[in-house]
């Protein structure tokens, strides 16, 4: 695919002073983040720390207490058919790769094109398969999820993603269920992806692809951003207790 060129300097993402709480625990607090287009921005940062939570919220899965997000623009939309149109502009890949099982890889690829962008079938299945080749799974577009292995489920699970259009991509560890063999096959397929200039939000902890990927990383700890730098800022200098202590505990294990 070849890389879109940008529509508008403004960013893609703006996360503005968003705060979310459940019940009486605060889970985000004060959190600002831009992300603009085409720019790769891994969040990093403890269990607990808010990073699902906050991929959550920016496809609106979640609801915030207060704050304000929107995409290309526009404000995210509580409820109706603005905001089935934008979460369709946001695609998500989440650790368990939540294919349908009773459907093949390519129906589970053309349904969401079919059904909500009003696809002819002809035309969502000729995507699909294109989607599917460049994920490296092309040839497995008629068996159920059950017959692959977990890196070609997740590889399936990106492109049906993609399939959307979406103008954003968010990944909530997307190989942390994975086998280690097939974790740089997934981790491929996101790294051609970031180079084809797709403006993504990844929480991993796979330090490899932040450095190899990431425009920025940033650093999550107890709700909050603690701090963001370019990945080998980052890795090599962290300037936070909280992201020193966090970063060496990760390296011994
Ligand atoms: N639906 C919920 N109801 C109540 N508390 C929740 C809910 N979802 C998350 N939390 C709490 O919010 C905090 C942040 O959770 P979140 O899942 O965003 O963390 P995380 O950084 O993604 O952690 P992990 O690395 O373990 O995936 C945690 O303390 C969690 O217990
Ligand atoms: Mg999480």
């Amino acid at each position: 695919m070849a890389s879109v060129p940008p529509t508008s300097s403004e960013p893609l993402v703006v996360v503005s002073d968003v705060q979310k709480h459940y019940g009486q625990f605060q889970a985000l607090k004060d959190i600002d983040l831009t992300v603009d287009r085409g720019e790769v921005v891994v969040v990093i940062g403890p269990s607990g720390s808010g990073k699902s939570t906050l991929c959550r919220t920016i496809n609106r899965l979640e609801t915030i207490t207060s704050g304000s997000i929107t995409i290309d623009g526009k404000e995210l939309p509580k409820e109706g058919k603005g905001l089935a149109e934008l979460r369709a502009d946001v695609g998500m890949v989440f650790q368990s790769f939540n294919l349908f099982a009773h459907l093949t890889i390519l129906e589970n690829v053309t349904l969401g094109p079919i059904k909500v962008r009003k696809m002819k079938k002809a035309d969502a299945e000729k995507e699909a398969r294109a989607l599917l080749d460049r994920v490296g799974v092309g040839h497995q577009a008629d068996k159920l999820p059950a017959q692959l292995s977990g890196g070609q489920q997740q590889r399936v699970a990106i492109a049906r993603a993609l399939a959307m259009k979406p103008k954003v991509m968010l990944f909530d560890e997307p190989t942390s269920a994975l086998d280690p063999e097939m974790i740089n096959e997934v981790l491929d397929v996101m790294v051609g992806l970031a180079k084809d200039g797709m403006t993504m939000i990844v929480v991993t902890h796979e330090m490899g692809f932040a450095r190899k990927a990431a425009n920025r990383v940033v650093f999550m700890a107890d709700g909050q951003i603690v701090e963001q730098a370019v990945p080998e800022q980052f890795f090599t200098n962290p300037q936070s207790d909280r992201a020193k202590d966090f970063l060496s505990k990760l390296i011994t294990h």
